[in-house]
């Protein structure tokens, strides 16, 4: 089937809910095409916050934020892409409260903020707060207002349509095409539809699913990532993912840096805030690549909780009072997942894989670039998640996520309803869909074969333990042999479910190979920065090299395998210093 719209966005989180509400209001035709309903996408996840200088508790302003973002990347983050975000934070938080988004309340009945990691006053002094938040469910809070509100303006929506090829015209994305639609699998009945579009947002999120412990849903598997790579264009900075320091253990499930920011401490087996010997000054509020690091350190001495892989997260000192009122669903889980009491028991932590810093390039309005010289793919966009505007360098600061898709996802609605004035519909073959049915049906028609399942459970092993918060040569030389070889064994590989009605089975087995796309310019671009920086902490090279990586990484597809090529980081204000906290 054959549908028009002058606007797609893929993807109903944040950003893309943002951006339909924009191009809604600006009279454009916009659809929205989720792989799920759009109240199950994974910015309801997000807990602690969304950070805005506003200074309701105490003196703050955007040029403290923007320099946090920027020492918080490592130095990596574009600086005037910083200045954006620090600015307009403050406008997309408050037009979110005028949208009726509930947000805790000071007495004097203004925006409640909290303190996060990085986050500090007057240019690194000491902890500042910043989070703007409801409760511990701020993500939630923020889809179902951005939901209320697409519906309002009349989005329409295209639920459990899954988005499964980019099209192009005039060349592909990667070699001077222009988006011209997608092709989407409707997944109640199996049936390809060819969407036309004058301007496409891919807004897909991470892809933290190719790591075995991780805070990520199911569904984040890099689709919109491994898709635009797929057609040419490159991955940007993807050696850089961050490792949230406090997963619960064994299942990575998201206990909040709120925690830490309200007051919670870090302990090791004998009771003792270990991070006073890595970060003195802001301690648990370090950023979470340094706080991640830490924890490793300390299990590695022995000092874990009984010598094993994880510390303490201890609240009992905050009270049963902020406890249900500020953080009621995190200490939920740890009651439903643990069988731990937080009020009254420290509560099990470990690392979980979190965030891709990485992505899809693009420039500060959000369209897509293809190369080093920020050529423009044209009517193609991104933000989220999936995309790298380089706000968070080579280590996102926490509440920072929310804020950039809001930040992002409303710049790149209001680019598009600008772009398109002018442009037709592209001229596409009635048979535009035919090179992803054929993959489809091959996959589909396998008699034999393994089943995924096994190829991505080996590849989330060999990504953690392999990929995770510390890498080496040898590390990383045996990870791409491996998940090379799993690329391989994809080729071969079959599902068991051959119809048509709701078929997940044949989805998720799509899935696995944007990971392994994803996890493959993964490794290519850690082995190639040999220093460490941020989330990329190299024990080969343990210190970070201005004079030779101070750049940004693009990972270009090629048949034998991802290309490197770099280009350089802008910096406006802040000359990069030694980080430390
Ligand atoms: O810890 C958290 O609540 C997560 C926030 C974030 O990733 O920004």
């Amino acid at each position: 089937m054959r549908i028009d719209h002058d606007a797609l966005i893929v993807g109903a989180g944040g950003a893309g809910l943002w951006a339909a509400v924009e191009l809604a209001r600006a009279g454009v035709d916009a659809a929205v095409l989720t792989k799920l309903y759009p109240t199950r996408s994974h910015t309801g996840a997000a807990q602690g916050g969304v950070c805005a200088a506003l200074g309701n508790l105490e003196e703050d302003h955007w040029e403290w934020h923007m320099f946090d973002t920027i020492k918080g990347g490592d130095y990596l983050t574009d600086q005037d892409v910083a200045e954006v975000l620090a600015r307009e934070a403050i406008e997309t938080v408050i037009e979110l409260e005028h949208m009726g988004l509930p947000f805790n309340r000071t007495s004097e009945g203004k925006i409640d903020q909290r303190r996060f990691g990085g986050h500090t006053r007057n240019f690194g002094e000491g902890p500042v707060r910043r989070a703007c938040f409801a409760a511990d469910r701020t993500g939630h809070m923020i889809l179902q207002t951005l939901y209320q509100q697409a519906i309002k303006y009349g989005v329409k929506f295209y639920d459990e349509y899954h988005v499964v090829d980019l099209l192009s015209e005039g060349g592909d994305l990667g070699s001077g095409g222009r988006s011209a639609g997608v092709v989407a699998y409707r997944i109640a009945d199996g049936e390809l539809h060819t969407f036309r579009s004058k301007a496409v947002l891919l807004a897909t999120g991470g892809f933290g699913r190719m790591f075995r412990i991780t805070s990520n849903a199911w569904s984040l598997t890099g689709d919109g990532v491994s898709l635009a790579y797929r057609h040419g264009v490159p991955m940007e900075d993807m050696e850089f993912y961050q490792f949230h320091p406090t997963g619960i253990v064994g299942l990575g499930i998201l206990l909040s840096e709120a925690a830490r920011g309200e007051g919670g401490y870090l302990l090791d087996n004998d009771g003792h805030r270990f991070m006073d010997r890595y970060a003195p000054k802001l301690m648990e509020l370090a950023p979470r690549d340094m706080v991640s690091r830490a924890m490793y350190q300390e299990i590695r001495a022995g000092r874990g909780i009984d010598g094993k892989d994880y510390v303490y997260l201890d609240l009992r000192h905050l009270g049963r009072k902020l406890i249900e009122e500020k953080l009621p669903d995190i200490t939920e889980f740890a009651r439903v997942y643990q069988g731990v009491e937080p009020i009254t028991e420290p509560v099990p932590v470990q690392p979980t894989a979190h965030y891709a810093m990485g992505g899809i390039p693009t420039d500060i309005t959000t369209r897509v670039i293809r190369d080093a010289a920020n050529t423009v793919v044209p009517g193609l966009y991104a933000a989220g998640e999936c995309a790298c505007v380089s706000v968070h360098g080579a280590n996102r600061l926490g509440t920072n996520s929310l804020v950039d898709l809001l930040v992002f996802g409303r710049r790149a609605g209001r680019q598009m309803a600008a772009d398109i004035g002018g442009v037709g519909f592209a001229d596409l073959p009635a048979n535009a869909e035919d090179a992803v049915r054929d993959e489809i049906e091959a996959l589909r028609g396998r008699r034999t074969g393994e089943s995924t399942a096994h190829i991505r459970r080996d590849l989330a092993d060999v990504m953690m333990d392999n990929v995770g918060v510390y890498r080496d040569e040898a590390l990383l030389t045996e990870a791409l042999r491996k998940v090379r070889a799993l690329a391989e064994r994809y080729t071969r590989a079959s599902v068991e479910d051959k119809g048509k009605t709701f078929n997940t089975d044949l989805l998720e087995a799509r899935e696995v190979g944007y990971l392994l796309d994803c996890a493959e310019t993964t490794v290519v671009s850690a082995l190639a920065r040999k220093e460490s920086r941020g989330a990329h902490a190299r024990e080969d090279y343990p210190e970070r090299d201005d004079v030779t990586f101070l750049t940004h990484t693009l990972a270009t597809r090629t048949d034998g395998g991802p290309r490197l090529s770099y280009k350089p980081v802008t910096i406006t204000r802040f000359e990069p210093k030694p980080r430390v906290y």
